[in-house]
């Protein structure tokens, strides 16, 4: 049985969560594998908005077993937040499971993030800090919890019991089920473009946003990876310090900050905002071999006249195709045939970029304001 993964294709904030929350009823597992508390996902039930940043988008989803994989860095405390948040330990017991081998972000860590990460514009979670400590080889990881590490319960004292019921070996887990037919999710954070390898280093964060993350972050291996989700945003946004040719740092960039409600989930920074990329976005299929796409937040561009994508003119500079805009509400639209023809022009022209069919669009925040194509 397959396991299937959704990463974002450009720099973050591309409406993975919702995707993640949508798709998760076809699903037994959903599974983080990168990235912490830096990640902020925002489901929407029935008007009741809920943000996660630790826990696995499957969260809401009472069948779904939900893993925090190895190749993530978790704060202790915030962690331990959201599992009560989510209903407690006893709630959560028997569908959340967190690596043993996943790293510990300690409160040393967040301070040297917030006094060195500005040049980057970091999110001051630690999540930096903590993935150089990996690397290093002096990290601290969920299994010294169990060990019973002086260190470690000194400084996590009032939540390691919380947490230390939920820790396994998520690798020997993902095996069994995949071998036993479960049916795998695994979650990407962040986005292609701020993969630290990949993406627009060194304004990046510190883990494989892309597809290798993917199994590295797992321990699951390429035969078991059916098919790979991209999700694009209508128009982009990034958050922080770094590149983004086609930025509209004017009128259009506020229009569509505000229509989009483009503020950070986990700092509450506004996001900066322009239009699609051609070349980011066709890099970004390439480098993770994506097989569908996902295109969310559609309904933003209804109130846009014309809507152009970037392409290089191979002078460092930027140049625009335009799309008609439709000037039709397309909010909360869940039937493909009353989509305006000129937003499907659009959506096809994105599918020519990404030279993966879109199979999806998202039209509002809320779970089933889906159009499936
Ligand atoms: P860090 O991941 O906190 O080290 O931040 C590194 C860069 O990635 C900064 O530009 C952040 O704004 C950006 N970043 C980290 N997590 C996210 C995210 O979930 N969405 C969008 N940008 C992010």
């Amino acid at each position: 049985m397959p396991a299937d993964v959704v990463l974002g294709l450009s720099y973050g904030d591309e409406g993975k969560g919702k995707v993640v929350d949508y798709l998760a009823k076809n699903y037994d597992y959903v599974v983080r594998f990168h990235g912490g508390n830096n990640a902020g996902h925002t489901l929407v039930l029935n008007g009741h908005r809920i943000a996660v940043h630790a826990l696995p988008s499957g969260i809401l989803h009472p069948h779904i077993n939900n893993v925090i994989g190895n190749g993530c860095v978790v704060d202790p405390l915030q962690l331990a937040k959201e599992i009560e948040e989510h209903g407690g330990p006893t709630a959560l017991k028997g569908r959340l499971f967190i690596s043993h081998a996943a790293h510990l972000i300690t409160p040393t860590s967040i301070n040297v993030d917030r006094a060195t990460g500005a040049t980057v514009g970091t999110t001051g979670r630690g999540i930096g800090p903590t993935y150089a400590a990996k690397m290093r080889r002096t990290g601290l990881r969920m299994e010294d919890i169990i060990n019973g590490d002086i260190e470690v319960w000194d400084t996590f004292r009032e939540v390691c019991g919380i947490i230390e019921p939920f820790i396994c070996n998520t690798q020997n887990l993902l095996h069994t089920a995949h071998a036993s037919g479960a049916n795998i999710l695994l979650e990407g954070a962040q986005g292609t473009l701020l993969d630290i390898d990949h993406g627009t280093y060194p304004f990046v964060t510190s883990s494989n946003c892309t597809i290798g993350g993917a199994l590295t972050g797992t321990g699951l291996n390429h035969k078991a990876i059916r098919k790979v989700i991209g999700v694009a945003k209508a128009y982009t946004t990034r958050v922080g310090e770094g590149p983004f040719p086609t930025e509209q740092n004017n009128d259009i960039g506020d229009k569509l900050r505000k229509v989009g409600g483009e503020y950070g989930t986990t700092t509450g920074r506004n996001r900066r905002c322009g239009w699609l990329n051609y070349s980011d976005l066709r890099k970004a299929c390439e480098l993770n071999g994506v097989d569908e796409v996902v295109v969310t937040k559609l309904d933003v561009l209804d109130q846009f006249k014309m809507i152009p994508v970037g392409y290089p003119n191979g002078l460092e500079r930027i140049q625009y195709s335009e799309w008609n805009g439709w000037n039709r509400p397309t909010k909360g639209l869940r039937d493909k045939t009353l989509l305006p023809q000129d937003a499907l022009k659009y959506i096809q022209h994105i599918s020519t970029i990404t030279r993966a069919p879109v199979t999806h669009i998202s039209t509002s925040p809320e779970r089933e304001d889906m159009i499936v194509l």
